[in-house]
């Protein structure tokens, strides 16, 4: 059976094709049952969130498993190429359901669908129809279309002139959630796919973000978590990143403010003083990844810093914000790095007290330009880097979180934990704590006394 492939370009072409099947109707769905599989960064998290919002008004039901669901969604990555090959095997899973259950509708989404788009379908012809970064509103479409005839469809052309407007959907915002602020990336790192995947910088309306804030709140939302790829570049008008900021602090009831990712180069005493005098809001946690401790890396990755000019961000960081924390991302085995390179990364750790990092090894991405640079770093000496980092890291990090035992730490208190009698919830400075208490603390910010302090969690007692 030959299948076209159509493109579909714009949202405004999308009423077109859906006038194709009469009588169709919101109960696309029928209480039938839908899965998303989601990669990635928390942008994806939230996009899955609206993905199911938008599906269950069409009668779409949430599953938790994909052998009871009727529509499956894998929402991809391609930061990457580690998950990329995930979504190719997780197709594969997929397909062999498809031949026991031919009604099965699969589609791709997310950065991988942007990238890809149509030779995701030549390739791997079990999937009924793609749809790129820019386009999730049109999905009850391409759904609709999907379930009333067997035509493919892509739609994952980036609406470039159109002004970012898309209020934040998600089902049950718990007491922590993410509010997206920024979308898609100008800085064109050159290991990076993101500009590509996920299209020029746009800011969404300052008091559209208030509003969902608001809203938020109203929902039982105490925490929210201000996202973009490049959230310190926000503008809208004559507001930027800090306005943005002391506004959401001062105008909205929203108990706990953080934001990620900054970019060094964007982050300026403006917003470190407004950390500062907004301290009982704006929490004191910042992830601002370096990539590479080698200035020389550095230019060639595009970053638009030196390894000096990144250390003293750091130091102004610290003097303006009492007991800030830091996390950062970082690349090991960039084209040209040499050991003496990676070892300006390892002593950037030392140096900036990072209680954690995200490292990676470096990944050829498509479109990129490092990605044809000559210098290519072989397999093994990334993995032998990528260990040397991790191990170094750990022993420091163990030895820089014991401070914490003995001090009390503001805690908001998320959830239960699976073991009965024990909630969890984060400290201003973002660790994850555990302690005994009822489900009666959700919601709440309590004091804890810190117990025992690993890398990754703590545990505590509350204070009375
Ligand atoms: N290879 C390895 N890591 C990458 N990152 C982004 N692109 C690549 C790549 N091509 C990392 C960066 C970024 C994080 C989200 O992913 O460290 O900050
Ligand atoms: Fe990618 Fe660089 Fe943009 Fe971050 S700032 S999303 S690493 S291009």
């Amino acid at each position: 059976m030959t299948q076209e492939v159509r493109q579909v370009d714009e949202v405004s072409q999308i009423p077109e094709i859906t006038k194709q099947i009469e009588g169709i109707n919101q109960d696309v769905g029928q209480g039938r049952g839908v899965y998303i599989s989601t990669y990635g960064c928390q942008m994806n998290v939230n996009d899955t969130e609206r993905m199911y919002s938008l599906l269950e008004m069409q009668n779409f039901a949430p599953v938790d498993k994909p052998e009871d669901a009727s529509l499956i969604i894998i929402n991809s990555c391609s930061v990457r190429e580690k998950p990329v090959h995930k979504v190719y095997s997780e197709v594969g899973t997929f397909r062999k359901m498809k031949e026991k259950n031919p009604d099965l509708r699969i589609g791709v989404g997310g950065c991988v669908g942007q990238q890809e788009k149509e030779n995701l379908i030549k390739n791997q012809p079990m999937i009924d129809f793609v749809f790129g970064t820019d386009q999730i509103d049109s999905l009850p479409y391409l759904v609709a279309d999907s379930f009333m005839d067997r035509e493919k469809r892509i739609s994952a052309k980036f609406q470039h002139r159109a002004p970012y407007h898309i209020e934040t959907m998600v089902r049950n915002p718990g007491v922590a959630t993410f509010v997206n602020i920024t979308k898609g990336c100008d800085n064109f790192c050159t290991f990076c796919v993101v500009p590509y995947t996920r299209g020029r910088e746009k800011s969404r309306p300052l008091q559209h973000i208030l509003t969902d804030i608001r809203h938020l709140v109203k929902r039982g939302m105490k925490e929210v978590t201000l996202l973009g790829q490049n959230v310190n570049s926000y503008s809208d008008s004559d507001v930027d990143f800090a306005d943005l900021m002391a506004k959401v602090a001062t105008e909205t009831e929203v108990e706990r403010i953080r934001f990620t990712t900054s970019h060094p180069k964007d982050f300026n005493q403006k917003l470190a003083d407004t950390m500062a005098k907004h301290q009982d809001k704006i929490m004191e946690y910042i992830h601002l990844p370096f990539q590479s401790g080698s200035t020389r890396v550095l230019e060639r990755m595009n970053r638009i810093y030196t390894r000096e000019e990144y250390l003293e961000k750091i130091a102004m960081l610290r003097k303006s914000i009492p007991n800030v924390v830091f996390s950062t991302d970082i690349i090991v085995g960039f084209p040209g790095e040499t050991e003496e390179d990676f070892q300006d990364t390892m002593k950037m750790v030392q140096e900036g007290g990072f209680e954690t990092i995200f490292a990676f090894k470096y990944s050829p991405r498509p479109f990129t330009k490092a990605a044809k640079f000559e210098d290519q770093i072989s397999e093994e000496v990334k993995t032998e880097r990528l260990n040397r980092l991790f191990d170094m890291h750990d022993k420091m990090s163990f030895e820089l979180v014991k401070r914490y035992e003995g001090q009390i730490l503001k805690v908001l208190v998320e959830n239960t934990d699976r073991e009965e009698g024990k909630v969890h919830g984060r400290s201003t400075g973002n660790k994850l704590v555990h302690l005994k208490g009822t489900p009666d603390l959700i919601g709440k910010t309590v004091d804890v006394r810190i117990t025992r302090a690993f890398p990754a969690t703590f545990h505590g007692e509350l204070v009375q």
